[in-house]
């Protein structure tokens, strides 16, 4: 769809050829340039390897949408040290260094846009449902979204975007837990349009 509106897509990925070949697929179906640069979120060299590639490419970075995450089983009591470790870099620390790298560009140029990938799971209102790693890291990933928003000037804006159920690789594995096998019994199996929750828009 961004690539159909003329904006150049960057496509980051840990596994250089899927990348490519799901940039070919985007490229064949709307046209349009595709940008493949290997990252991986939860290793901060990697995050700056990633920005010294897209300048020396000569990519201006308008648009970041902070997408990857892990969700993983596991609650306060049983989850091992290694699983926290691997949410925390993911899904907390890896969208806070890619604001860092590519943010205070869009600040000197006064235009920005950057999306955070949340969920349902990560609201206290909500009651922080999910697993432990999951729920927490994207209540923190909301506290950043605020505290960004704060922070940035110019024509910024920083949305977190809660897409509800979607039937994805994460989902479909995640069936396989109990605890997720009940919740479909309870409530159904809900594939939903996305929502943007307004308590977070800048
Ligand atoms: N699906 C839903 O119902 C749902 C609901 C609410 C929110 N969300 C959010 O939507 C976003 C997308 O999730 P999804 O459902 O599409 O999950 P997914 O199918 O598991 O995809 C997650 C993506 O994140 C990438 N990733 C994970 N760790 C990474 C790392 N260290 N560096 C770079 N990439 C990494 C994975 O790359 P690899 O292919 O290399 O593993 C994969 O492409 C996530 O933020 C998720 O929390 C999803």
């Amino acid at each position: 769809m961004l690539s159909k509106q003329g904006l150049t897509v960057v496509l980051a990925s840990r596994q250089l050829a899927a990348g490519e070949e799901t940039a070919h697929d985007i490229s064949a179906a709307e046209g349009g340039d595709v940008v493949v640069v290997e990252l991986d979120v939860s290793d901060v060299e990697s995050v700056s390897r990633c920005a010294t590639e897209l300048v020396s490419r000569g990519v201006r970075v308008d648009v970041l949408v902070n997408n990857a995450a892990v969700c993983l089983d596991g609650g306060v009591l049983d989850i091992d040290s290694a699983g926290v470790d691997t949410a925390v870099r993911t899904n907390l620390a890896g969208p806070f260094w890619l604001v860092r790298a590519f943010v205070p560009a869009m600040v000197r140029s006064g235009y920005g846009r950057v999306v955070n990938v949340s969920s349902g799971w990560g609201s206290f209102a909500g009651g922080l449902g999910g697993p432990v790693t999951y729920s927490i890291t994207k209540a923190a990933l909301n506290g950043l979204t605020v505290k960004l928003a704060q922070q940035v000037t110019g024509d910024i804006k920083v949305n977190a975007a809660c897409p509800g159920w979607v039937r994805t690789r994460m989902v479909v594995l995640m069936l396989h837990g109990a605890w997720n096998k009940v919740q479909i019994r309870l409530f159904g199996w809900r594939p939903c349009p996305p929502t943007v929750h307004p308590a977070v828009f800048s």
